[in-house]
């Protein structure tokens, strides 16, 4: 399998150009606009706004940022990561990032970091890319055990996938987390369909997952955030897939809001609920995600405001709730480890228990 799916890369450095360069995802689905990052500012910026977004990928943003403030300046190497720390505050990517680039440059020569920071950032990024793959084999493994299961039931030839957010190519490296075993059936010749929640405020699955599987011709419905249970209930959901911005050292997961939900719905329903994540979103200096993850809050305009193509294709924002009503606007929930069936990572499937996640620590 190639790991290098240059149809699959969200983010690039262009070795000719020595430049950094990214899809805005702020225009997609509509516009496939790429952009160049070339100052610390815009790299934070590109990551606040989320032209860039998903934990893997604001990580390896972050390390690239490294690169470009050092580039102007070479003694401003903590200056940049404490600027690029205070970007966003769910993601533990971020700062397993900057800790690694800190860690790894203090004790080279200022005149050399620029160059030293490149690498390492590039670096951080083939490596999610490779993590990524191998999620997507052992979720694949996983998968195609579901779909037997299923046939050996007498149940119909398609596994039905749910998932949340975008959790895809768009995200990461490359691949994706929880789509990253999604792609890896399809290519298999597996039959799986998947049910992406629009996943309000920002419409991540709408806009980026429909957008990802349509372009990669994997058959998909767009469903309402609120659908899931319904589906659930039906018998038309044989497994919910998703990503982790953070996992605790007991397992607790923390996704975009709405996941719990999910999380909830799937234990009543007992449909297996499997968390894709790459090691480097463990965060093993916290046991309770519900105390310690500090969940971001995002503006208000992004509940009482709807971006879209109005009829003539000019894009456009319109209210949708009236003028001035108060909004209340957390980005990320917390699952609890007892409704994860597994957690899948670039080493294999654990469980989400304190157990499997010093199974984890040990491999590392
Ligand atoms: O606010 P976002 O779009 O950065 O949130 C992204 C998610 O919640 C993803 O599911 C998560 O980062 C895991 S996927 C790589």
């Amino acid at each position: 399998m190639n790991n290098n799916r240059d149809d699959m890369r969200t983010l690039w450095y262009d070795d000719n150009s020595r430049q950094l360069q990214i899809i805005d995802q702020t225009q997609l689905p509509h516009t496939r606009k790429v952009v160049v990052i070339d100052t610390l500012e815009q790299a934070c910026d590109a990551i606040v706004h989320m032209q860039v977004r998903g934990a893997p990928l604001i990580g390896i943003t972050a390390a690239f940022g490294v690169h470009l403030a050092l580039k102007r300046d070479p003694d401003t190497l903590s200056a940049a990561c404490e600027t690029l720390a205070k970007t966003r505050p769910t993601a533990v990517n971020l700062q397993w990032s900057l800790t690694r680039l800190a860690e790894g440059l203090v004790s080279v020569p200022p005149v050399q970091r620029a160059e030293a920071a490149l690498e390492m950032a590039k670096t951080l990024l083939a490596e999610d890319a490779d993590a990524c793959s191998d999620i997507g084999d052992f979720g694949l493994a996983l998968l195609r055990d579901l779909l037997e299961a299923k046939q050996a039931r007498g149940g119909e030839a398609t596994l039905n996938v749910l998932t949340h957010c975008n959790a895809g190519w768009l995200a990461t490296g490359a691949w994706g987390t929880a789509l990253a075993p999604i792609y890896k059936a399809h290519l298999a010749g597996l039959s799986v369909h998947v049910w992406v929640d629009e996943t309000r405020p920002r419409n991540q699955g709408a806009s980026l997952t429909a957008w990802e599987l349509a372009h990669s011709g994997v058959p998909h419905t767009l469903i309402v955030d609120n659908a899931g249970g319904h589906l659930m209930q039906h018998g038309l959901v044989d497994v919910c897939l998703v990503g982790s911005d953070r996992t605790t050292a007991h397992g607790d997961v923390c996704n975009k809001i709405g996941t719990y939900l999910k999380a909830l719905a799937a234990f009543d329903n007992q449909v297996p609920f499997y968390v894709a994540l790459p090691t480097s979103t463990i965060d093993f200096a916290i046991e309770d995600g519900l105390s310690e993850i500090p969940i971001e809050e995002r503006a208000a305009s992004e509940v009482s405001y709807m971006p879209g193509l109005d009829d003539t294709g000019k894009l456009r924002s319109v209210a949708i709730a009236p003028l001035g009503t108060r909004v209340s606007n957390a980005g990320f929930d917390v699952t609890p480890a007892r409704l994860v069936s597994g957690l899948i990572t670039e080493i294999g499937v654990f469980p989400a228990t304190a157990e499997g996640l010093m199974d984890i620590k040990a491999w590392l």
